[in-house]
């Protein structure tokens, strides 16, 4: 399937990022199952750790709002470079989403399907909790 119209969301959402430190705009695009799309980008803090990804404000916004079955999840940034997510956002993403499409770009116009569990191996996901 062609995920032209969420790369595009995720490329608009970065217009949004606040990244007066990094000067690193990122901007996140999440797909549904149901076709619906949640933009998020980054939101950085003076107290740096307080910072959020792209990645996550996308996830939380789709959470908060009862979705829970995802298809797909664009990232769009500045870089030259294809730009995956960090392993806050892989970790956090492996408990909510399943093994989702991750869509990188690079530039307005390349971009690289990947698999979550590709970018995760061997992960600790909520299975893990359960006492045998
Ligand atoms: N960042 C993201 O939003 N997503 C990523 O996948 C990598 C990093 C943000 C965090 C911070 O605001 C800036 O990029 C530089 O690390």
């Amino acid at each position: 399937m062609s995920y032209k119209k969420l790369i595009k969301a995720a490329t608009d959402a970065k217009r949004y990022s606040y990244s007066p430190y990094s000067k690193f705009r990122v901007g996140a695009a999440l797909l549904t199952n149901s076709g619906r799309i949640y933009t998020g980008c980054n939101i950085e803090n003076s107290s740096f750790g307080l910072t959020i990804c792209a990645e996550r404000t996308a996830l939380f916004k789709a959470i908060s709002e009862g979705r829970k079955n995802f298809k797909a999840l664009a990232i769009s940034t500045d870089s030259k470079d294809y730009i995956s997510p960090c392993g806050a956002c892989r970790q956090v993403m492996m408990d909510l989403v399943g093994n989702i499409d991750v869509v990188l770009t690079k530039g307005n116009r390349e971009h690289k399907i990947l698999k979550l569990y590709d970018l995760l191996p061997h992960a600790f996901t909520p299975k893990n909790l359960t006492r045998n």
